[in-house]
């Protein structure tokens, strides 16, 4: 990925504590538009916490964070989400007990339905976009091949078809940039494949992602370039294979798991 394609999302000096502990000691990160950018290291490195941070639900310390040119440090999850930001979340307990696709269709943009005024002054309107979101997760289903379980409790699918939920969930916001947290846990590897090719085919069509993973093969087969973090600082990034022959990188983890 070239210097030169401007970055979609960028965290500059950002800095968390938790109390006396810092967890993320100035991170720079760019992430760039076309690109699906791997964020790797040990655990307690400070991943989810930056990740947490670009999305906006935890204010750093100090720092900024610009998500496509504009400063949205301060800036809410869901302003964030109107900017095309999104990230996906595990199907919580509740959601597992609604099916597949009243799981997507809760994830579609506010609803103009939810208004009560309008069912009755703009019946029209309300129905259009009712229409739009039901479209749309029939179309993300059937792209994942889960359409014939849409009527099913989300509990009721393998880890793998989780994941492919939760990344339709993202989806149905219509984002710019998803963030992906450990998209390969718990996933037996044809479904694992199967969700490289989907993130691949998005990226093709536009999309922009960066994806927090432990599992390297997934991140070798899709990530570039690739941050390392290490003790809440960015030790290394670029390609995968710089990183991997990379000495420090390899005490880092050598380090995490002692
Ligand atoms: N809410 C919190 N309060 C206190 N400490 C926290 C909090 N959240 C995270 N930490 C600490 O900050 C550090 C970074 O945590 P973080 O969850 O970001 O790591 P991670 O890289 O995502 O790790 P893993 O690979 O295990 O998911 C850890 O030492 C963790 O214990
Ligand atoms: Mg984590």
């Amino acid at each position: 990925m070239s210097q030169a394609t401007p970055a979609v999302l960028e965290a500059t000096g950002v800095r968390v504590r938790f109390g006396g502990f810092t967890a993320l000691d100035g991170v720079d990160l760019a992430v760039r538009a076309g690109s699906i950018t791997g964020l790797v290291g040990p655990n307690g490195a400070g991943k989810s916490t930056l990740f947490d941070v670009l999305a906006g639900r935890r204010r750093p310390q100090a720092g900024a964070v610009r998500l496509m040119g504009r400063t949205v440090t301060q800036m809410p999850v869901h302003r964030r989400a109107q900017l095309g930001l999104t990230r996906t979340f595990q199907i919580s307990r509740e959601l597992g007990s609604l099916t597949v696709l009243e799981n997507l269709l809760l994830a579609a943009p506010r609803q103009p339905g939810e208004a009560i005024w309008n069912v009755f002054a703009r019946p029209g309107l309300v129905r259009r976009a009712e229409e739009a979101a039901l479209s749309r997760a029939d179309a993300l289903l059937t792209r994942v091949s889960l359409r014939h379980l849409a009527d099913q409790p989300a509990d009721a699918l393998s880890g793998g078809q989780k994941k492919l939920l939760e990344l339709c969930r993202a989806l149905m916001l219509q984002p710019r940039v998803v963030l992906l947290d450990e998209p390969a846990a718990g996933v037996n590897p044809v479904l694992l494949s199967e969700i490289a090719d989907f993130v691949r085919t998005l990226r093709d069509e536009g999309l922009t992602f960066a994806i927090v993973e432990h599992n390297m093969d997934l991140i070798a087969a899709l990530c570039d370039p690739i941050y390392v973090l290490a003790e809440g600082r960015v030790l290394r990034h670029g390609r995968f294979s710089e990183i991997a022959a990379d000495d420090a990188v390899a005490q880092a983890y050598l380090g995490g798991a002692a």
